[in-house]
């Protein structure tokens, strides 16, 4: 199989990195990030999530964060939604497409969202109509789909079923997150076989958190599987507050020198991916967690 020529990057770090912080972020800043990303080229930014501020206190902004950001035109800035009343919060501040989370994991579903995978696919009717009625796009999430870290090993036929669902009930996209970061290259291209059997491989998506250090393999056997669509997260921001353990998505500045690497286009520009980087993780007070901007910097690079 060839590589595909063009991947689209869909930045989360504005929400799947932040949304783990304990310390709080201003809206200044979380706006400075989103705009930085824009201004690096990235097409799709997931700015911030629609939930409850009792289940993730950091996102509780996320209102003040779409008001306040530069809304470039031809740029996707997208939120988590996980009910009618957060697409209905979304819809009030403008918000064009949002994603919905399931999972492919009863336990984690539980923890994750108070509900069963049955259960919030029941929650999600509604608001898909809704969105339609309103002509918003959603995208959809699957968790756990190599393991979970509260049932530990989850089969791909499981993982099919819901991402089946999620895009009969409308879903352009559905996007499948290695949440804990367990999986390795032979696991994903199998994955990806057996979910194409349910959703065609253009409307799937990669989502690598890094906690095993596989995620980049993870992308290149996605890219053999002909995945062209890779979240990833500036500075490798983040986690899942209800995944213990599990550490931020893969760097978007590694996902793009990769990709650079393998001559496939991403319409992003790595110095301003990274200086955007190094400006949030300066707010953050800790270093990148990107291998690409720490040695970026090392080489002398401003
Ligand atoms: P619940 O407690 O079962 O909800 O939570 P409820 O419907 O019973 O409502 C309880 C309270 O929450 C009420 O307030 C509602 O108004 C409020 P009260 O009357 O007690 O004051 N509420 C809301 N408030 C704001 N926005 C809303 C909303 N909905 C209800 N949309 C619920 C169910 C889904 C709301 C909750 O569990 C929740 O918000 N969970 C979010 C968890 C989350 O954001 N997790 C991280 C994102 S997923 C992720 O990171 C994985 C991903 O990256 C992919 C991967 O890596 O695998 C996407
Ligand atoms: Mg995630």
């Amino acid at each position: 199989m060839s590589l595909p020529r063009h991947v689209r990057l869909v930045e989360v770090g504005p929400r799947d990195g932040l949304q783990n912080e304990k310390q709080p972020i201003s809206v200044v800043d979380k706006v400075r990030l989103v705009d930085d990303l824009s201004a690096a080229g990235l097409g799709y930014i997931e700015v911030g999530s629609f939930v409850s501020p009792k289940w993730v206190p950091q996102m509780a902004g996320s209102a003040e964060v779409f008001a306040g950001i530069a809304q470039r035109p031809g740029v996707t800035y997208a939120a988590l939604a996980p009910n009618l009343q957060g697409l209905q919060a979304a819809l009030d501040v403008g918000v064009r497409e949002v994603a919905v989370f399931a999972a492919a994991s009863e336990a984690f579903s539980q923890r994750n969202i108070n509900c069963s995978i049955a259960e919030s696919l029941k929650r999600f009717e509604p608001l898909m109509d809704a969105a339609r009625q309103h002509g918003v796009q959603v995208r959809g999430y699957v968790s756990c789909v190599l393991g979970c870290p509260y049932e530990g090993a989850i089969a791909a036929e499981q993982v099919a079923a819901v991402a089946g669902e999620l895009r009969a009930m409308g879903c352009y996209e559905v996007s499948l997150g290695d949440t804990i970061g367990v999986g390795t290259a032979s696991a994903v291209r199998r994955l990806f076989e057996v979910v194409g059997r349910q959703v065609p491989h253009d409307r799937l998506a990669g989502h690598f958190h890094d906690t095993y250090g596989q995620a980049l393999a993870n992308i290149y056997a996605s890219l053999l599987e002909g995945i062209a669509v890779f979240d990833s997260s500036v500075a490798g921001l983040g986690g899942c507050p209800y995944a213990r353990g599990a550490t931020g998505n893969v760097a978007s500045e590694d996902v793009l020198y990769l990709l650079q690497g393998l001559g496939i286009e991403t319409g992003v520009d790595l110095p301003r991916l990274i200086e955007a980087g190094q400006r949030i993780s300066r707010v953050l007070g800790r270093e990148s967690a990107s291998r690409v901007a720490r040695a970026w910097f090392q080489a002398g690079h401003q």
